[in-house]
């Protein structure tokens, strides 16, 4: 294997090391161009590391995915998502005390302050329930000042439980400030998952507890969502916590990022998709279409995998399970002809096109009676685990400095201003 990369540029000669399968960008610039010294160009980092970590592992071409060197399928068989949490946050799956005392954690911050609940209160009654979530975890910040002094472990660790703790309780109301329901609080007697679930769906019942098959598959799709290495919003975490700022501050970047739907909002343009396709028969003239370029086939597709992503596996399996529970819902039909017409068809065949973890999770959430725009809010909640740990080891880099790329510039250059009446 090659230990390094000789360029020539004229008469020079360049030796480049390779160090973990990569060149120091900053090594290039040893090499003088007409335009200054050689750097890359690379919209989208498509090729480029812009960090080292310990965290997750994907490789895109098997289908595989690890958190802390454990494949995602037994986690998901096996794990709870707190656990998950705790995994990817300290590095080592905790002991039966460990837990315990980290259950107890996170449980015991699930209260939001009422001024952070008033600023979802006083949204418009038709905002989306993703913006409601970015203005009150970015109010967070103001009840925790303490959280901007990032360099004092203790204030690191207190805080991230903090948001961990609270994105579950700020989602649920935020999905019910939509439907005009009264807020409903965390209640101790439930673990994490059911009280997620009662704060959503809670009505008059004295006492609520959602159906077991429910937690567990809630609980399975937030183990699937916690961690994606350097992802869209990952990145915007990073690059805003690059500039020294606080878990709050940096997640409501995440948070941001996750609502496009090229990212975490493609669940609710899959089923938005689904519903414009209408019916089974309609199938081919839409995938005629995507071929044709008039459109995209959402929840299809991912930057990193090439093979099929290992979450939509487990994820139709989640979602078998739910529909025992809701009855099945009536798009999975036209999601499956969808599947199987493309995984045949050369367009999508020889671009590597297999469904992602969102061709699926938006069928299981409609099935739960969420409405689309609260898909991406329940991708949110388990993913600010994965923002965090990504946060703190981004905090503790030593190498880690200021986001700032480069750019080619392409614009003008030493105009002179003309005065507007004579423009
Ligand atoms: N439907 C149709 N064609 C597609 C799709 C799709 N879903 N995805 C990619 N392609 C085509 C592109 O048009 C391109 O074709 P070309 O070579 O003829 O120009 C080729 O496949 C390569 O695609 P890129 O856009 O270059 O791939 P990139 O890595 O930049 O994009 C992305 C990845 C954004 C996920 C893309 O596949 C996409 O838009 N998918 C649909 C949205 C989606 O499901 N997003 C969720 C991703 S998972 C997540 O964020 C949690």
């Amino acid at each position: 294997m090659a230990k390094s990369v000789h360029i020539r540029s004229g008469s020079a000669e360049y030796e480049l090391p390779i160090t973990d399968g990569t060149i120091r960008a900053t090594d290039l610039r040893q090499i003088p161009t007409d335009d200054g010294p050689l750097a890359t160009y690379d919209p989208g980092f498509v090729n480029t590391a812009a960090c080292r970590s310990a965290i997750t592992f994907i490789d895109g071409d098997a289908g595989v995915l690890e958190y802390r060197g454990y494949p995602i399928e037994q986690l998901a068989e096996t794990s709870s998502y707190l656990e998950v949490a705790y995994l990817l946050l300290k590095g080592e799956l905790p002991t039966p005390a460990q837990l315990a005392q980290w259950e107890n954690d996170v449980n015991h911050h699930r209260l939001v302050h009422e001024n952070a609940k008033d600023i979802i209160s006083k949204s418009r009654y038709d905002s989306h329930p993703m913006a409601k979530l970015m203005s009150s975890v970015a109010s967070l910040h103001a009840f925790y000042p303490g959280s901007r002094n990032i360099s004092d472990p203790e204030e690191r660790e207190v805080n991230v439980i903090r948001l961990l703790a609270k994105m579950p309780t700020l989602a649920a109301f935020a999905y019910r400030h939509s439907l005009g329901r009264n807020y409903i609080y965390p209640s101790d007697e439930l673990n994490f998952i059911e009280n997620f679930l009662a704060m959503l769906f809670k009505r008059q019942e004295r006492h609520y507890k959602a159906d077991e098959r429910l937690v567990r598959a809630i609980d399975v799709l937030f183990i699937l969502h916690a961690d994606h290495e350097q992802n869209c919003s990952t990145n915007a975490v990073r690059a805003v916590a690059s500039a020294g700022n606080d878990p709050y501050t940096s997640a409501v970047a995440g948070i941001a990022a996750l609502f496009g739907p090229l990212h975490g909002g493609a669940n609710e343009a899959v089923l938005k998709m689904l519903a414009e396709i209408g019916s089974v028969d309609r199938v081919p003239e839409f995938i005629e279409g995507v071929k044709a370029g008039r459109a995209k086939l959402m929840g299809f597709g991912h930057r990193v995998y090439k093979n099929y992503d290992p979450r939509a596996r487990i994820i139709k399996k989640s979602a078998e399970e739910v529909f025992e529970v809701t009855g099945v819902n009536p798009r999975l039909k036209i999601a499956q002809e969808l599947e199987r017409i493309a995984l045949g068809e050369e367009y999508f065949v020889s671009r590597k096109l297999y469904p992602n973890v969102d061709f699926y999770s938006g069928l299981i959430y409609e099935a739960l009676s969420f409405p689309p725009a609260m898909f991406t809010v329940m991708f949110a909640v388990p993913r600010t685990s994965g923002w965090m740990a990504q946060w703190q080891e981004g905090v503790l880099d030593p190498e880690q400095k200021i986001m700032r790329p480069r750019q080619i510039y392409t614009g003008h250059r030493g105009r002179t201003w003309v005065p507007v009446q004579d423009r």
